[in-house]
């Protein structure tokens, strides 16, 4: 992940968003002057209801605004969200993936790369976005295998299908579904992958243990996710279930640092878990934070080692 990666992140606002305080009203008034003089009382202005004060913003949950999020992008065709999938898949990878997908594409890692997928396996795609994750570890697995991939958006759901199926890939099944609730059997998973994701979640051990729940004995969790240095500035605080936190929730950061991170997974319920990171790059604030790949296995001692 290089330095004009962590800068690029789209503000959520430019999407979606409630009115804020500071926002002019469609008559040029800032709401907060409605009482202050910016409409004359007993005005024609204020006759015809402009500045009115403006009403609250209407709370709406983070994976409202998440979801809302992602199929907007899908829609509109191009993410500049996390890094490039150039940076993390080698040209040969992407070959034969179209277009469209890599420009879709909101990774933050490579789990494909940093893990040794086996014909016959099955994987699953935790937050799967447009599907590049997914396409090349399709072709990996090959016939034998197969790759489910559970996204909230519908749109990128479709974005994915569709890609599978000018791909030819047959082992290829995406799903709408709350990775927190994943649409998927219990303990019949090999492989579960996921890349920059967990960030969304104002509860990651919610996910974390339906990871677990999938993973059947000798799986292991392939997690991609920018973290915080341990050694800088802690992370901020962000406001869990105000709308207000929406925009940190939907960035790629994970508000955590890598030991926490760490600590965190393996409360929920993995055996061993192994973390390797990236080099930092600056971030806000003084801070700086790193590309890390999780390893979580479910078991204290895998039946075979991943990578
Ligand atoms: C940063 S994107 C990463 C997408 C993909 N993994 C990639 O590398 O391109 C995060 C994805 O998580 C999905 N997502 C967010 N909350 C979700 C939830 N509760 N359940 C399933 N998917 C979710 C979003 O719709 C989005 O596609």
């Amino acid at each position: 992940m290089g330095a004009d990666d962590a800068r690029g992140f789209i503000s959520l606002d430019e999407l979606i968003r409630p009115r804020t305080a500071a926002e002019p009203d469609a008559c040029g008034c800032a709401p907060e002057s409605a009482d202050s003089g910016c409409c004359a009382p007993g005005s024609a202005e204020q006759d015809a209801g402009c500045c009115a004060p403006a009403p609250a913003a209407a709370f709406v949950p983070v994976e409202t605004h998440v979801k809302q999020r992602y199929d907007a992008l899908a829609v509109q065709g191009a993410s500049t969200l996390c890094c490039s999938p150039t940076s993390v898949y080698t040209p040969e990878e992407l070959a034969a993936v179209p277009e469209w997908v890599l420009e879709l594409s909101s990774g933050c890692g490579s789990p494909m790369n940093a893990i040794a997928l086996r014909p016959g396996q099955t994987v699953v795609d935790f937050g799967c976005g447009a599907g590049l994750d997914l396409l090349i570890a399709a072709r990996r697995v090959g016939e034998t295998g197969r790759v489910i991939g559970v996204d909230a958006s519908t749109q990128m759901v479709r974005t994915a299908r569709r890609a599978a199926r000018e791909m030819g890939l047959s082992n290829v099944d995406v799903r709408v579904g709350d990775i927190r609730r994943p649409p998927v059997r219990e303990a019949t998973v090999d492989v579960v992958m996921s890349n920059c994701v967990l960030g969304m979640f104002p509860d990651k051990q919610e996910v974390l243990r339906a990871v677990a729940g999938v993973l059947r004995p000798g799986g292991v969790a392939v997690i991609s996710d920018v973290v915080y240095s341990d050694g800088g500035p802690p992370p901020p605080d962000v406001a869990v279930g105000e709308s207000a936190g929406a925009e940190d929730f939907a960035r790629c950061v994970v508000g955590m640092t890598e030991s926490q991170y760490r600590d965190l997974v393996l409360g929920a319920g993995f055996g061993r878990v192994e973390m390797r990171s990236d080099g930092l790059v600056p971030y806000r604030d003084g801070a700086e934070v790193t590309s890390a790949m999780i390893f979580a296995y479910r078991d204290d001692s895998p039946a075979q080692p991943c990578c």
